[in-house]
């Protein structure tokens, strides 16, 4: 049988076993998905240790993905402006990196009828989550994206790389100005129980706010956001499922359905 795994450090919590064999079985596809904890300086030789055991593919996530680019032999456009691969695939004695964040970011946003084309996008964060996910939301040719961070020159740096005319780089303060249709939070103040400094009037009864993160309850973005009357609030959850589905699609050539696993681990999150 076909064998997958995730690499990561963490990794016991992983939902990518549970939502790789959902697909499989969706699918009807024959193969096996599982975690494998990767000491820090240990990734490359997992890896490689992985491919001799005729390993087809891999999943990278936190600390890893910077050095599974590193190792890949080829990469895709996203992948290298992203900077980081969560996907590996292992073909005729190489490894392929790509990166399916963005896109799953994308489809999740599409599916619930967030409409990316025309729209004026607020990206807020410039760290790793932000960066991977601007090539792909570019490609859904939005009227601007503007990258607001904490710490600005960070932002300004981010957008050099890209070289896109729809981009512009801030701080918190100067985006509180202007008027955005999709907001989405790619900084990790989530984790941490805070939200990004940004102005209440940012949020009108048409805006959009995602976060990139997921919790039980609503995460401290969502929840300031839907307080402040925001049209939408969206969580994470649908683009973890949404990058595992392109993925599969890289590995096995068939899109899966989402919206199935999004509900069981909807569910299973409830009961945590
Ligand atoms: P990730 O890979 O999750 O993006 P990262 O590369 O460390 O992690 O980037 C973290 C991002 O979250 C940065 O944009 C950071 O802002 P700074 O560049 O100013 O540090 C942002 N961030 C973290 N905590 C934050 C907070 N409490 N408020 C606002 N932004 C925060």
């Amino acid at each position: 049988m076909d064998q997958y795994r995730v690499f990561g450090n963490p990794i016991k919590h992983s939902r990518s076993p549970f939502i790789h064999q959902s697909f499989a079985k969706a699918t009807k596809q024959e193969l096996n998905y599982q975690t494998q904890l990767a000491e820090p300086d240990g990734f490359s030789s997992a890896i490689a240790e992985f491919i001799v055991q005729g390993g087809k593919g891999a999943n990278v996530t936190v600390p890893f993905k910077e050095q599974a680019l590193e190792i890949s032999d080829e990469l895709s456009d996203r992948a290298r402006l992203a900077g980081a691969v969560n996907t590996l695939s292992f073909e005729n004695g190489k490894i392929y990196g790509d990166n399916t964040d963005g896109e799953g970011l994308v489809q999740d946003l599409l599916r619930n009828h967030v409409q990316l084309e025309n729209s004026r996008i607020l990206l807020l964060g410039a760290g790793g989550a932000a960066k991977g996910v601007i090539l792909p939301l570019l490609a859904q040719n939005p009227v601007s994206i503007v990258i607001a961070n904490r710490t600005t020159s960070k932002a300004e740096v981010l957008i050099e790389q890209f070289n896109d005319r729809k981009l512009n780089a801030c701080g918190f303060e100067q985006a509180s100005g202007a008027i955005f249709d999709v907001i989405i939070n790619a900084t990790s103040a989530s984790l941490s129980g805070k939200i990004p400094t940004i102005s209440t009037s940012i949020i009108t009864e048409n805006t959009v706010c995602y976060d990139m993160v997921y919790s039980k309850d609503l995460t401290p973005f969502l929840g300031w956001a839907k307080a402040q009357g925001a049209a939408k609030v969206i969580d994470g959850i649908g683009m973890l499922v949404g990058q595992s589905a392109e993925s599969f699609n890289i590995w096995r050539g068939v899109k899966p359905e989402v919206e199935t696993v999004i509900e069981q681990l909807k569910t299973s999150l409830a009961k945590e």
